[in-house]
C-alpha cells in the first residue's frame, strides 16, 4: 500500500470461514481486494481470541503478492509487533490504548521498512496521537468497540476521522467497524481513505461487485479527491 492517498479497500478476514481460511483470503484477493485486514487479539486487551503469527506466516506463504495489513488488538504490541513482522506484515497497526513503549515500536516497525499505525478505540480522542506525528503512516479510527464483527457503526468516528485529515492531511486514515457501502462512503467524505470491512464483504452475495461498488462510491466521496466543493 502506498501512501500516495488513495481509496483502499481491505476485506477483515475475522470474518472469514476459519476451516476455508486460505480459500477466503484466496477469494478475498481474487474479487480485487487490495489486501487483506488481519485482526490480532490476545484475549486481554479485548475479550476474543483470534490467531497468532504462525497463521499470519501460513497466509503470506499461500499469498505472497498480497498486502497483509495488521491490526494488533495486544496489550502489549512492543512485544508482539516485531513476531508478526516477521511473519509477513506490510502495515502494523497498533492500539495508542495498549501498554509498553509504543513510539519505540512504531520506529521499530518503521526501521524494518513497513508501515506504522496508531488506532484508536471509540472513546479514544484525537488528542492521543500528540507527539506521535513523526512516526505515523496511517491512524486507524475504530468505529465499533474493538474485539467482534458484525457490530453497528458508531457515527462519533466521523467528527474524528475530519480532525485527524486536518491535523495529519498526508496520513492515510483507516477506518474499522461496521463499514458498509453506504458508512465507508460517509467516513471518506470525512476524510478517510482506508475501508476495512469484514461481515458486510464476506456475506456479500457477489464480494467483487460489492467491492468494487465501495470503491467507486467512496472515491466519489472522499475529501482527498479534489473535487470536493466542485
Ligand atoms: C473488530 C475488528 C474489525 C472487524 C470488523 O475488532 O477490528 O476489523 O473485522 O468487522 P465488521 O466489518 O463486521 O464490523
Ligand atoms: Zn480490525
Amino acid at each position: 500500500m502506498s501512501s500516495g492517498k488513495e481509496i483502499i479497500v481491505m476485506p477483515s478476514i475475522l470474518s472469514a470461514r476459519m476451516g476455508f481460511l486460505a480459500a477466503d483470503c484466496r477469494r478475498a484477493m481474487a474479487a480485487g481486494a487490495a489486501g487483506l485486514h488481519v485482526d490480532i487479539m490476545d484475549g486481554r486487551f479485548v475479550p476474543n481470541l483470534t490467531m497468532g503469527p504462525d497463521i499470519l506466516r501460513a497466509i503470506r506463504e499461500d499469498l505472497p503478492e498480497a498486502d497483509l495489513h495488521v491490526h494488533l488488538m495486544v496489550m502489549r504490541p512492543d512485544l508482539y509487533a516485531p513476531r508478526f513482522m516477521e511473519a509477513g506484515a506490510d502495515t502494523v497497526l497498533i492500539h495508542v490504548e495498549a501498554e509498553g513503549d509504543l513510539r519505540g515500536t512504531l520506529e521499530g516497525i518503521r526501521a524494518a521498512g513497513r508501515r506504522a499505525g496508531l488506532t484508536l478505540c471509540p472513546e479514544t480522542p484525537v488528542s492521543a496521537l500528540d507527539g506521535y506525528e513523526d512516526v505515523l503512516d496511517e491512524v486507524l479510527v475504530m468505529t465499533v468497540h474493538p474485539g467482534f464483527g458484525g457490530q453497528a457503526f458508531m457515527e462519533s468516528g466521523l467528527a474524528k476521522i475530519e480532525a485527524i485529515a486536518r491535523r495529519l492531511p498526508t496520513v492515510d486514515i483507516a477506518v474499522d467497524g461496521g463499514i458498509t457501502t453506504e458508512t465507508g462512503a460517509r467516513c471518506a467524505a470525512a476524510g478517510a481513505n482506508v475501508l476495512l470491512a469484514g461481515s458486510f464483504l464476506f456475506k456479500a452475495a457477489d464480494m467483487r461487485d460489492t467491492l468494487a461498488d465501495m470503491r467507486w462510491k467512496a472515491q466519489a466521496a472522499w475529501k482527498g479527491n479534489g473535487m470536493e466543493g466542485k
